[in-house]
């Protein structure tokens, strides 16, 4: 078995793993040449070129783990909510769920199969091509999450309306979350079908939660999703701004649990008795000399203490100003630096 995996199960590797949450992405020259010709959303739908991208990092970084190409807002589609790209302002939402007739109009069942069957190839064209000691991770946003989305209309900064709607229609939210979940269980379990070899659910924006509200409203979804997936594969339970949520989101299900770099990784884990962690670098560290990134880099291991169970990663995604040179430098760093 593979670092990767041996990892994500609490056993000893010889070297800490490492991948990025955004891997692919406009930080790459070659990603931003694709996207000269397709948008993003047909980069999605297109099961070669995604294929294609999903494998860029692979190559270019030496990563210990590839991640699906795809979006977590494509399952707006076949539950009839929808979304868009605009040009400058992110995703926009076509039907916003506010109502309870919104709520009753999204789509129970979405035969993820088929509805979402150029995920499903993408997979197929990705496990044909990587190499066998790359495991792929498929993945979906987290019921809250898309909630948060399908409700606001787009992303948001305080989640005005989604708490409106929790806070003053109980049934409404659960039967809201019900069907979110229904397709995510049904979603991730046809990506394990289709070659997926672990699972990340990303909860983003559970963050703006405390944690009586993340019991009361979410963990219990949560913990029908995780105990609904495939267990031939492991489950990362992925979050941001969730100091305060940890021991929730851990009782509520997954093999790995995300760490943020507002924790502080060692501790955490300590204090979560996790069986596996992933985390947790601040993203934007790769601004910073090459000197201080590894310094930062070997704090994170230093702080893991070698312990099995720990993957490398950034507290979040890659953003579009990071350089491919320091990425790698990032990846060879944490592979040098963990030799055991
Ligand atoms: O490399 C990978 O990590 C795999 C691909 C991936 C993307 N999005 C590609 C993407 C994954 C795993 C996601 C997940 C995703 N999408 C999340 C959860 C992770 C997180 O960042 O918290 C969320 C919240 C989304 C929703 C989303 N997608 C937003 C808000 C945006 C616009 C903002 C932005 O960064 O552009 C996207 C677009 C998106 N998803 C891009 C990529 C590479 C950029 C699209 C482009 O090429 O213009």
């Amino acid at each position: 078995m593979t670092a990767f995996l041996k990892a994500c199960r609490g056993e000893p590797t010889s070297y800490t793993p490492i991948w990025l949450m955004r891997q692919a992405g406009r930080y790459q020259p070659e990603y931003r040449a694709i996207r000269e010709k397709v948008s993003f959303v047909e980069l999605c739908k297109n099961p070669q070129l995604a294929a294609e991208v999903t494998l860029l990092p692979v190559t270019q970084l030496g990563v210990d783990a590839a991640i699906l190409f795809a979006d977590i807002l494509l399952v707006l589609e076949p539950l009839g909510i929808g979304f868009e790209f605009t040009k400058n302002d992110g995703p926009s939402i076509k039907k916003p769920v506010r109502t309870s007739a919104d709520i009753d109009a999204v789509v129970e069942d979405i035969q993820a199969r088929d509805s979402l069957g150029y995920v499903m190839s993408t997979i197929k064209n990705v496990r044909a091509a990587l190499p066998r000691d790359v495991p792929l991770i498929g993945f979906a946003g987290a019921p809250f999450t898309l909630a948060s989305y399908a409700i606001e209309g787009g992303g948001s900064r305080d989640y005005q309306l989604t708490k409106k709607l929790m806070y003053s229609d109980e049934g409404g939210w659960n039967a809201l979350m019900h069907k979110l979940t229904s397709a995510t269980i049904d979603y991730l379990n046809a990506q394990v079908e289709a070659g997926a070899q672990c699972l990340q659910v990303f909860d983003s924006w559970i963050g703006c939660l405390g944690p009586a509200d993340y019991v009361r409203y979410v963990k219990p979804h949560m913990q029908r999703l995780f105990s609904s997936l495939d267990k031939s594969v492991p489950h990362i339970h992925f979050g941001t701004g969730t100091a305060t949520l940890l021991a929730h989101q851990r009782d509520a299900g997954g093999d790995v649990i995300g760490l943020d770099w507002r924790v502080e990784l060692g501790p955490t884990w300590q204090a979560l008795g996790a069986k596996a962690v992933q985390g947790n670098l601040d993203p934007y560290t790769l601004l910073a000399p090459r000197e201080e990134l590894k310094r930062r880099a070997s704090d994170v291991l230093r702080s893991a203490a070698g312990k099995p169970g720990h993957i490398f990663n950034l507290g979040h995604g890659i953003f579009p100003e990071a350089s491919v040179d320091q990425v790698r430098a990032l990846v060879d760093h944490v592979h040098e630096a963990s030799q055991r």
